[in-house]
């Protein structure tokens, strides 16, 4: 037989080998059984340099060429047999989500979360859309838009984090309110407009009331006859069903915003026990949000016309809301992910709140 001959053999042998190996361990056997130090190829490698010129020009491309199907071969198995295993783990991996959470490894729904699935859940059965905007504003938005011209005193008022200068001089912020989702939405949108806007804010502020970032809930309503009057219906109407008392004393107080002439601040009626606020009743007030009737400006800015159409706006602190109504006293705790506070405050997730059905459970 002759030498090449030899060789194809063992190429056959080898390969028939690699095919037919079942794990990892196998082939690394194969492996260092032909390609090792000692192994039937590499040894066959060490005979090149005692064959003559012409020998050795035939059988080094050929030991060589023999070297590399091997060792292609074994990494090619070694792929397929990773695949098959794991095409089984897939295989054998599924979830059945049919089956009912296992309540001691349900996780629970965040009070931001369900007061927002509340309070969206309200006003949309008044009608209301649910509209976002960036976290990351322009002063135009942010500010300006909103008549907060750039040398205003509300600017101060707002702790605004503020990035770099860009090479235009300007600043992107991050937002310091909804409000510019009010603009966003009067330049995207035809009235008549009825959006509700939730989402984070962001001031340079932290203690037991206030964190870096927050949430808080913007609503809007443009159209050509909507008043003041609408607007204290609506946010009536918006706090006794979400505090779920059938009569809840409200006090609408004087205030000024920028963007919205009249404004008002609203309190809410409650009264205090054991140190534990109770909603409705009682002689003592708490706020819970600002409004007012949209200023010219701000519907101007929005790219609409002023003198036809008028409207309403208002904001709400969502954490707010939440610490009010379940009775959580410090905000700061909402955004710690400690795992305990999350049990004790947290919602069943399976339970998704509906005016029907009732929003607290
Ligand atoms: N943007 C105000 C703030 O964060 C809240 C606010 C007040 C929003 C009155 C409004 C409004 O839309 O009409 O302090």
């Amino acid at each position: 037989m002759s030498a090449t001959a030899k060789l194809e053999d063992l190429e056959k042998e080898l390969l028939a080998a690699v095919a037919a190996a079942g794990d990892d361990a196998r082939l690394e056997e194969i492996r260092v059984a032909a390609l090792g130090k000692k192994g039937s190829v590499s040894e066959l490698m060490k005979g090149l340099g005692a064959m003559d010129a012409d020998q050795r020009k035939v059988m080094g491309p050929a030991l060589n060429g023999l070297k590399m199907t091997v060792g292609e071969a074994i990494s090619a198995r070694r792929q397929s047999l990773h695949d098959v295993v794991l095409e089984a783990r897939i295989a054998t991996e599924t979830i059945d989500v049919t089956l009912p959470a296992r309540p001691e490894q349900a996780g629970t729904v965040h009070p931001v979360s369900q007061v927002l699935d509340e309070v969206i859940q309200i006003f949309g059965d008044m009608g209301f859309a649910v509209a976002e905007g960036p976290h990351i504003e322009t002063d135009f938005y942010n500010f300006t838009a909103l008549n907060i011209p750039p040398e205003h005193p509300a600017r101060q008022e707002h702790d605004t984090f503020y990035f770099n200068e860009r090479e235009d001089g300007s600043r992107m912020v991050l937002r310091t309110h909804t409000s510019p989702v009010q603009i966003r939405t009067m330049e995207n949108q035809e009235p008549p407009i009825r959006i509700i806007a939730p989402g984070r804010t962001f001031r340079c502020d932290s203690d037991q009331t206030h964190t870096p970032m927050f949430h808080q809930i913007e609503g809007l309503v443009i159209d050509e006859e909507t008043h003041l009057g609408h607007l204290k219906w609506c946010l009536e109407e918006f706090c006794k069903a979400f505090f779920e008392v059938d009569e809840l004393k409200m006090r609408f107080r004087s205030s000024h915003f920028p963007f919205t002439e009249p404004s008002m601040e609203v309190d809410i009626g409650c009264s205090w026990e054991d140190g534990q606020v109770k909603i409705g009743a009682g002689d003592d007030w708490l706020e819970i949000l600002g409004s007012g009737v949209v200023h010219p400006n701000v519907i101007a800015a929005g790219g609409l016309d002023p003198e036809r159409y008028q409207g309403f706006a208002f904001g709400v602190g969502l954490d707010r809301l939440a610490m009010l109504k379940y009775g959580i006293p410090d905000l700061r705790a909402f955004f710690e992910a400690d795992l305990r506070w999350l049990r004790h405050y947290g919602f069943a997730s399976l339970d998704v709140p509906t005016l029907a059905g009732g929003l607290t459970r």
